[in-house]
């Protein structure tokens, strides 16, 4: 039977997918959500309050996650509405994305409502667990989208270029590696994370940077 693992996922990654619910008329919505691999078979996401999404999945408590890197359909997904016809009924029991290489229905097991406050106000985020019910491989090949490896590379685009940097792009280049490091150590493996503490040694060694 098919499960996380054999979809490519690993154990404590955090993947972009494209989660479809069904609006309270009936009709679905796709948006790009963030979902981690607890298990074979179990999941957590992070929804914000104010979305779509959000309303939706507290009220049906189930929902579908597509695994697809379809560029067209994260932007249109997250700056519009996905048109209706790129949605399949999953046999009248909620939505797919249609050209997904993969999706699964899952249904919420746990969830927690948890209030946090910085100097931009008050924000609810519902965090829920939820199980793998059924997963359908539309295509031989599936990848589901992590951006570590991503962030790697860009992180050493910029590495490359250092030694002919002027000293303000220095600056730059080092912030946005900083940056690249953050979001690595949130969504990647142990691997990962190695592989940027790797470039943090060759900046420190090579003078570009001072650790403590
Ligand atoms: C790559 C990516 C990942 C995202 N992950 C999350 C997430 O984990 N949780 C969340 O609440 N919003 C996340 N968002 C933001 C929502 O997708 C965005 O607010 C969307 O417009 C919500 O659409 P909806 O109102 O149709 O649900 C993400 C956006 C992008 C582009």
């Amino acid at each position: 039977m098919l499960n996380l693992y054999s979809l490519g996922m690993e154990k404590g990654l955090l993947y972009e997918t494209i989660l479809t619910t069904i609006n309270s008329d009936g009709t679905p919505n796709a948006a790009p959500i963030g979902v981690i691999c607890k298990d074979s078979n179990g999941i957590v996401i992070y929804l914000h309050k104010g979305s779509k999404t959000y309303d939706n999945v507290r009220r049906e408590k189930s929902f579908h996650v597509n695994i697809l890197n379809d560029p067209m359909i994260f932007v249109e997904s997250t700056i519009g509405n996905l048109e209706n016809k790129e949605f399949k009924s999953d046999e009248g029991n909620g939505y797919f994305i249609k050209t997904a290489e993969a999706f699964f229905r899952a249904e919420v097991t746990s969830e927690k409502l948890v209030h946090r406050k910085d100097h931009l106000g008050t924000f609810t985020t519902y965090v829920i667990r939820a199980k793998v019910m059924r997963i359908v491989k539309t295509q031989e090949h599936v990848q589901p989208l992590n951006r570590a490896i991503y962030g790697i590379i860009e992180a050493l685009v910029y590495v490359s270029r250092i030694n002919i940097a002027s000293e303000d792009e220095k600056k730059t280049y080092l912030s946005q590696i900083s940056e690249i490091s953050r979001v690595v150590n949130k969504v990647g493996s142990k691997h990962h994370k190695g592989a940027m503490e790797k470039i943090w040694e060759f900046l420190e060694q090579k003078n570009i940077i001072i650790m403590d």
